[in-house]
């Protein structure tokens, strides 16, 4: 797909407050830092069209950006930054859950995975929220220049096992960078297939959601997309010489232990 036009169509501190479009939109969520800002811009290649920052938090509200005028992406704020105020969790952990439990123009939420690191309790949690409510949703992996190509095709293999151990069926799996632009073609080419599909926006949301579930789980079985044929498949080969093997910082290291517990249930994800 080519994005001819890509602008920013406005901010909202919560679902009740977003645009009324009758458009296919496509949410990214993940943990702060994670990436879900820059993939956007890589995606539509403006480099400041959503704000990215090195300090994890930076998205604080539900940002909308008009495609081609005809379908919108949303960049959402990220959850289980630790550093910020039970009050402000709880806010953000709210405007998330209604946003993506409520928004009916949601065909497909992308939850960003770091490729560096272990499976963590936190979007594992958030995973099952998902499934619970029966969300169709994607796995994209994160900042997969940072690591050699053979390590990250074993880490995100590692991760599908993991969640094979959980789940019968694996959703849709993106290995990606947006330093180098692996698995751009792949996700706008998902993005123009769901594009085609009706926006049912007549039906109740729970059962556009089924549909749009089922459809997905078919298309999963119809291409026995088991993890490392896809973890190989759609990572085309990010560039050797950038690779710091993962290296994660300390603050970073700070981040996930001080999330671990977060509890999506609780804290009202
Ligand atoms: P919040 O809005 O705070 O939740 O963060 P976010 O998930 O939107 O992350 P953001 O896109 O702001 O990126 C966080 C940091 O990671 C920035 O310093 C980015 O430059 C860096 N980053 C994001 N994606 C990549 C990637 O694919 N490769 C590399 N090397 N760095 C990345
Ligand atoms: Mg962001």
């Amino acid at each position: 797909m080519i994005i001819k036009e890509a602008k920013f169509a406005g901010s909202a501190p919560g679902v009740d407050k977003t645009p009324d479009t009758r458009m296919h939109e496509y949410a990214f969520i993940g943990r702060s830092n994670v990436g879900k800002s820059s993939l956007i811009n890589m995606l539509t290649k403006r480099k400041g069209l959503a704000m990215t920052s090195a300090t994890p938090g930076k998205t604080m509200l539900i940002n909308h950006f008009l495609i081609n005028d005809s379908w919108y992406i949303v960049d959402l704020p990220g959850y289980g930054y630790a550093a910020r105020s039970k009050k402000d969790l709880a806010k953000l952990d709210a405007m998330i859950r209604d946003y993506i439990l409520q928004r009916r123009q949601m065909t497909n939420l992308f939850l960003l995975i770091d490729s560096r690191l272990e499976p963590q309790k936190i979007d594992l949690k958030f995973m099952e929220f998902l499934a619970e409510n029966e969300v169709p949703f994607s796995i994209v992996f994160t900042k997969t220049d940072k690591l050699g190509k053979q390590k990250a095709s074993g880490n995100v293999a590692r991760y599908c096992e993991r969640l094979l151990e959980q789940w019968e069926e694996l959703p849709p799996i993106f290995v990606t960078s947006s330093e180098n632009g692996t698995g751009r073609d792949e996700l706008l080419g998902y993005i123009e297939e769901m594009n085609a599909l009706p926006l049912l926006e007549d039906e109740p949301a729970q059962k556009f959601i089924s549909k749009t579930n089922t459809d997905i789980m078919e298309k999963n079985a119809k291409e026995k997309s088991k993890c490392q044929t896809i973890a190989e498949k759609k990572y085309p080969g990010a560039a050797e010489d950038k690779a710091d093997n993962g290296k994660v910082t300390e603050r970073e290291v700070k981040q996930r232990t001080e999330t671990l517990d977060f509890n999506p249930h609780s804290e009202g994800i």
